[in-house]
């Protein structure tokens, strides 16, 4: 029977030989490591048959068997470290990176043409002397209508077709319109007051190109102790040639809204035509931007304002419609539609990097 010293000789000598042989891959090292390394593999066997040796053997054997071990074990590791610096090799060389192909720019969105409107329109009063606010879009009853000279069961209450989000309980609704802010700012502060609310309002009604359940109104709002009809007049001139040119007009024209008195509806000359009349203004040379007034005393009450201390003017500027002038758009749904393809074009050099992909 072989002696275990040459036993330990033998386990070594094929060791090493399967572990150089030249198309050994990942697997096959590991299956090499459990059959000679792991406890359970060759040389544990080994020690295992320790206990039968004699005595003055066990020493010699025992130093024997850890010192095949280690060689084995370091010859293992470095085999390893080899094959794995081959195949990293192997990886690098197959792999090739264009340093010189362009980056690529990654898509970066654009501010709506709505959001620009509002922002051209806030700054443009802000010169004026007008401070930006903003207020809830799901309004109650009391603001939406009531405070506005406009009382329950009153039948001007059906000009806006509201969308009732609860009736039960203080009458919830979409606001129909920004002018539930005249109240709620005035309820708030003390003249004078110059603001102006951009927002969404909602409305009922069946959509096509010039109507949309959903739009944008700027509403303004100014009280003092001297305000006329004159300075709406100015204040509405100037944001309409900051817009759209130096030549601009404003028309009045008379119109009934429960919270003022005398009420008008006010358009611009048509900056297309001048004036003279062409398709975009339907040849009247005019195109009404909005609802306007001098402020009715019940609502100044409502507020605890003294009317006959103080008075104002009160506007609601479309701002889809501003935006339809301004970039020559002929379908209001456009705005809320969401396709890329028309937002992109609103796109400005000056936001953000500037950088639009194709
Ligand atoms: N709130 C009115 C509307 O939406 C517009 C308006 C505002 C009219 C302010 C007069 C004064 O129809």
């Amino acid at each position: 029977m072989q002696s275990a010293l040459e036993q330990l000789q033998e386990i070594r000598v094929q060791a090493l030989a399967a572990l150089n042989v030249e198309d050994l891959d990942l697997a096959g090292l590991a299956a090499w490591e459990k059959h000679y390394l792991s406890a359970s593999g060759v040389i544990g066997e080994v020690l295992k048959q320790m206990g039968g040796l004699p005595t003055d053997e066990r020493p010699l054997v025992g130093r024997e068997t850890n010192a095949v071990k280690r060689e084995l074990t370091s010859a293992w590791e470095s085999r390893r470290t080899q094959m794995q610096e081959a195949s990293l090799h192997t990886r690098l060389s197959q792999e090739s990176i264009d340093i010189t192909l362009p980056g690529r720019v990654p898509p970066i969105g654009t501010i709506h043409p709505i959001s620009q409107m509002i922002d051209e329109v806030s700054e443009i009063f802000a010169y004026l002397g007008f401070e930006t606010v903003f207020g809830p879009e799901v309004e109650i009853g009391k603001y939406n209508f009531d405070m506005l000279n406009i009382p329950a069961n009153h039948p001007a209450r059906d000009v806006w077709d509201t969308m009732i989000v609860d009736d039960d309980r203080d009458e919830i609704v979409l606001r129909t319109h920004t002018s539930p802010m005249q109240a709620r700012v005035m309820e708030q502060r003390q003249p004078p007051v110059r603001v102006i609310v951009p927002g969404r309002v909602f409305r009922f009604e069946a959509q096509d190109a010039s109507h949309e359940w959903m739009f944008h109104q700027i509403e303004g709002l100014a009280i003092d102790a001297h305000i006329t009809m004159t300075d709406l007049k100015g204040v509405l001139t100037e944001l309409a040639r900051q817009l759209f040119g130096s030549a601009t007009e404003i028309r009045f024209r008379c119109d009934f809204f429960p919270f003022v008195e005398p009420g008008v509806d006010f358009s611009v000359s048509c900056p297309f035509c001048k004036g003279k009349g062409c398709r975009v203004c339907k040849h009247s040379g005019w195109i009404e931007l909005g609802g306007a007034g001098m402020v009715h005393p019940n609502v100044l009450r409502w507020v605890n304002y003294d009317p006959d201390l103080v008075q104002g003017f009160a506007f609601g500027l479309g701002v889809e419609r501003l935006a339809m002038i301004k970039y020559g758009i002929n379908d209001v749904r456009a705005f809320a539609a969401n396709d890329v393809r028309f937002l992109r074009q609103f796109a400005r050099a000056d936001f953000g990097l500037g950088l639009v992909t194709a």
